[in-house]
């Protein structure tokens, strides 16, 4: 074993704030279509500017492993949000002369599938601790038949994972058990390689992304610009932060606000938030406004069904937010938590228990206690390498007594390298 491996891992920074906090504030470009944006601007026959790239470790394996297949992205040194893609085309990529490593990013791996089903190469895909232990056979299934060829996975269904791809791949006409954007896509982007048509259905709507970049640069991909608008799922902590503390007024500019990802604002607009939108707007057919929210007396809510799909990301911060809503919050039909980062379910129910939050946990959910004045306790929690789970318990730990212990941050940087900094600028001491 190294040295290393005998650490004990390091606790990151707790916050804590004296009083309302405030501000105007911008969050990194949103996650799911930052790599949608490299993934086809590769694909495309020219030159594609995207601006508003985040610089999260996931988007960053994404372009990093384009990188490996011969594609070149420029980063502006001026401004690394503004990147260049020097799109190869369809039928462009190089056999990469290695593994390509996915980090911690189930989209990056999942979506790259769908185009290694088209490549004549065979191609290993390696992840972290965590993506390791992610499921592929649901994307390796329909993938196969299609045409992909599986060499090798773990237990025919974990990474690490040896694809050959097929020059003659068959479009499908797929019903997927689950409501999941990253199926979805891997198909989609297979899909441009098939012969035929192929079609996917899915239990509820996901994200739909992939549909919108579709629509917009055409079929082959086209060289357009693409701007990639703000995080909700980021902007959802500020707000969370803003929430959580009373007499808060919080404005978050260039947020994403496609409707199959606004479950959050759904939920806490039910939860009574005072949430308003101004400035909306659209770039590449993706809806955007400054979202402002001030802080508020909260009441209990339930989500379920189309509503747990669209707040997916956010259903641990909203559990969160509802330990300081009056009543009893439920959360149901949300078993795909269970293989997320980590087990998203458990995970929750673990930091809430630690901060005294009394919850129940189900299969496919939980129920939480919420009172707006109850005294809690500083909470210890490992954040298992889950970036949402870190900046949840980072959230809850503003509200708690000081003492609280925080390990596995690191995370944070995957999707919200600037979540310290910007938590510090609405007025969080960070401690
Ligand atoms: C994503 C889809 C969702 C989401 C993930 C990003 C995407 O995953 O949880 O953070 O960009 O397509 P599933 O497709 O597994 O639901």
């Amino acid at each position: 074993m190294t040295e290393a491996a005998h650490t004990a891992p390091v606790p990151g920074p707790t916050l804590s704030a004296a009083g309302p906090l405030s501000g105007i504030v911008s969050v990194p470009g949103d996650k799911s279509i930052g790599h949608r944006s490299l993934l086809f601007g590769a694909l495309s026959n020219g030159v594609v500017t995207v601006t508003g790239l985040s610089h999260g470790e996931d988007n960053l394996a994404t372009a990093r492993i384009l990188g490996q297949m011969g594609v070149l992205i420029e980063r502006d040194p001026a401004d690394p949000s503004r990147a260049t893609i020097h799109g190869v085309g369809l039928h462009g990529l190089n056999k990469p002369d290695g593994p390509l490593d996915c980090g911690n990013s189930g989209t990056t791996m999942r979506l790259t599938l769908g185009i290694l089903a088209g490549q004549t190469f065979d191609t290993t895909l390696i992840g972290d601790h965590s993506l390791s232990r992610r499921p592929m056979r649901r994307v390796l299934g329909p993938l196969s038949q299609m045409g992909l060829e599986v060499l090798d996975a773990r237990d025919g269904n974990y990474p690490p994972l040896t694809v050959r791809g097929n020059a003659t791949l068959k479009g499908i006409d797929y019903a997927s058990p689950v409501a999941s954007a990253q199926i979805k896509s891997a198909i989609m982007l297979a899909g441009l390689y098939a012969e035929g048509e192929t079609t996917v259905t899915e239990p509820e709507l996901s994200r739909d992304h992939t549909e919108r970049m579709l629509a917009y640069l055409g079929r082959p991909p086209k060289a357009r610009p693409i701007h990639v608008p703000g995080d909700l799922s980021s902007a959802a902590f500020v707000m969370g932060a803003a929430l959580l503390v009373p007499g808060s007024d919080v404005t978050v500019t260039d947020v994403g606000t496609n409707p199959t990802r606004t479950g959050f604002l759904d939920a806490i607009a039910a939860m009574g938030a005072d949430v308003t939108h101004t400035n909306a707007r659209e770039a590449n057919l993706e809806p955007i406004a400054d979202l402002r929210v001030r802080a508020g007396g909260l009441k209990a809510t339930a989500i379920s069904g189309a509503l747990t799909v669209k707040a997916i990301d956010e259903l641990p911060l909203l559990a969160v937010i509802a330990a300081r809503a009056a009543g009893v919050t439920t959360i149901r039909d949300a078993g795909e938590l269970r293989v997320k980062e980590s087990d998203r379910i458990a995970k929750t129910v673990e930091m809430l228990s630690a901060f005294g939050i009394p919850c129940e946990v189900y299969p496919d959910g939980l129920d939480i206690h919420g009172d707006p004045h109850r005294a809690l306790t500083p909470g210890h929690i490992d954040a298992d390498g889950d970036h949402r789970i870190a900046m949840c318990a980072t959230l809850l730990s503003l509200i708690a007594p000081p003492g609280s212990v925080i390990t596995g941050t690191e995370a944070i940087a995957t999707s919200f390298p600037t979540f310290y900094a910007t938590m510090a600028a609405i007025g969080a001491a960070i401690d």
